[in-house]
């Protein structure tokens, strides 16, 4: 691995949910693992007026999201002298000033003798721009003697005209090359191992394609709903909340041409040209290939749960989609042709999120069984999450008289991986940032393409009340009539389990 710089981490927001859940367990890991640099520090930013010790406490020695196993308390105490902390009105200008000074004699203090500062904007997005130009009217954008990055969490924007606003406001305080758009998907092993099954394997790129594949289906189900964050989600809803980002990026990595070469322009270019590619979808399509669901009440394991319009923070008349399942099209010359299909929705039977590429049938059917064709199409399914591997699944000979054929899983598993350590998204990704590599954080074009696939979408649905939000109760996959988007006879979406192998008629309780 290339050297890491001596570098400042500095997050605003220091006091929020996001730090302690994520971003500083993954500096703590780093730590762990041995890949901080030698000559490093964070510096916490928040209103809240808190010390040093105080911040550590917070974060480190009362935060159980750490993984402290293993860990002596010396580790732990040389791990919470990196940290700071330093209260100030990100929104006042005033108060850079203050926040130079304090780089400075951090930098002096830990030895590191460059400015290197990433700056993790995790605040409120309405902050976003504010804070990008307050650091560049204090020069903490200049990447001169040291280097500068931005890391913006999304939403990136709200619709097309906001996402380009931002993106404009950003580009005017740094350079698109200093700024990381985090989309913790791409941080998931699981993601990266996409680009390898199909480029590092000869037997899966030349059936990747119009002639064999008869349709591609994306998945990310919750079983969870909107947990405390109604306030927020009832103005986002699940198009912006995950497929604006998550799952068109995995489209993204599902559809792209191989890239020259690993690294970020190459990869980050041949994704946005399947971006590009994107069928809009006119008022037709609209009503016809998109779904969109509201859970409501319902009973799970004998619990009752409420339904979104009850839930804390969300308007008791809402019309938010906490469900979508969408069919569109890449028209390029790869996929002319191939339906994609992708749903997401919150309290959903179980948590999972997966790809399923689904093989044509073979041209002429051999098989048949008391007078039934078999279906035996082969489908690999990469599962992200949870149990996260591979599966193939495919016809085999039933032993014994005829030829009765059932189809039978290969499946391949992380977990039997058992020395190589899977390191969680935002740690692969911080460290990611820290080498000053790209490749795995959104570019701002591809995030602009991404608005002008769904911002017809979300204009429809605000202004056309003829378009149905169905209900779905909590524990379900979805409004009843979300198979019929599947085009052909008898072809539906998979219903996955907890465990990679299962699927079909059953589901762990
Ligand atoms: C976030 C969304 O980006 O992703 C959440 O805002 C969602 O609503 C989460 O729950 C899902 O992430 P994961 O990694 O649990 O699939």
């Amino acid at each position: 691995m290339k050297k890491i710089d001596p570098q400042v981490l500095v997050i605003f927001g220091a006091s929020g949910d996001l730090t302690k859940r994520k971003l500083i367990p993954s500096v703590f890991a780093l730590f762990k693992g041995d890949l901080l640099p030698d000559n490093f520090a964070v510096l916490g930013i928040g209103r809240t007026d808190l010390s040093d010790e105080s911040f550590r406490k917070q974060v480190v020695t009362q935060n159980d999201n750490l993984d402290k196993t293993d860990c002596d308390p010396e580790a732990i105490d040389s791990f919470c002298k990196m940290l700071h902390y330093h209260a100030m009105d990100t929104a006042g200008q005033d108060a850079y000033a203050g926040l130079k000074d304090v780089l400075e004699a951090l930098s002096a203090e830990h030895q590191i003798d460059a400015p290197n500062y990433i700056f993790y904007l995790s605040t409120p997005p309405k902050l976003y721009e504010v804070i990008a130009r307050n650091l560049a009217a204090h020069d903490l954008n200049v990447a001169e003697q040291g280097w500068k990055r931005l890391i913006v969490e999304k939403p990136f924007g709200y619709d097309l005209e906001s996402g380009k606003a931002l993106n404009r406001s950003l580009l005017e305080c740094f350079q698109e090359d200093q700024i990381y758009r985090i989309d913790h998907y791409l941080g998931k092993e699981t993601v990266q191992n996409l680009l390898v099954t199909r480029f590092a394997n000869g037997i899966f790129e030349p059936l990747w394609n119009r002639n064999y594949i008869h349709h591609v289906e994306i998945t990310t189900a919750e079983h969870i709903g909107v947990e405390g964050r109604g306030g927020y989600y009832d103005g986002s809803g699940a198009m912006r909340d995950m497929i604006q980002n998550h799952l068109l990026q995995l489209v993204a990595l599902v559809a792209m041409e191989p890239p020259a070469t690993l690294d970020s322009t190459a990869i980050r270019n041949e994704k946005l040209k399947v971006f590009q590619s994107l069928r809009p979808h006119t008022e037709e399509a609209i009503h016809r290939d998109i779904i969109r669901g509201q859970y409501m009440p319902s009973r799970i394991k004998g619990e009752t749960v409420n339904g979104y319009r009850e839930e804390k923070g969300v308007d008791p008349e809402s019309k938010t989609e906490t469900f979508v399942a969408m069919k569109f099209f890449v028209d390029n010359w790869r996929w002319a042709g191939v339906p994609f299909y992708m749903r997401t929705g919150k309290r959903l039977p179980t948590r999972v999120a997966e790809i399923v590429i689904h093989f044509k049938s073979t041209p002429h059917h051999l098989f048949v069984h008391n007078d039934q064709l078999v279906n035996t199409d082969n489908q690999l399914v990469i599962r992200i999450q949870p149990n996260e591997g591979m599966l193939l699944k495919y016809g085999i000979k039933v032993p014994g008289a005829g030829f009765r054929v059932k189809n039978v899983n290969m499946d391949f598993h992380y977990a039997d991986l058992t020395d190589d350590y899977v390191p969680d998204a935002y740690e692969r990704l911080l460290l990611d940032s820290m080498l000053g590599d790209s490749t795995l954080y959104a570019r701002g074009d591809s995030t602009i393409a991404a608005w002008e696939f769904i911002n017809p979408v979300l204009d429809a649905w605000s202004n056309d009340p003829t378009i149905k939000l169905f209900g779905y109760p909590a524990g379900t996959w979805g409004p009843n009539h979300t198979p019929e988007l599947i085009e052909g006879a008898g072809l539906d979406w998979r219903y996955p389990c907890k465990n990679l192998t299962d699927d079909g008629d059953y589901c762990e309780l």
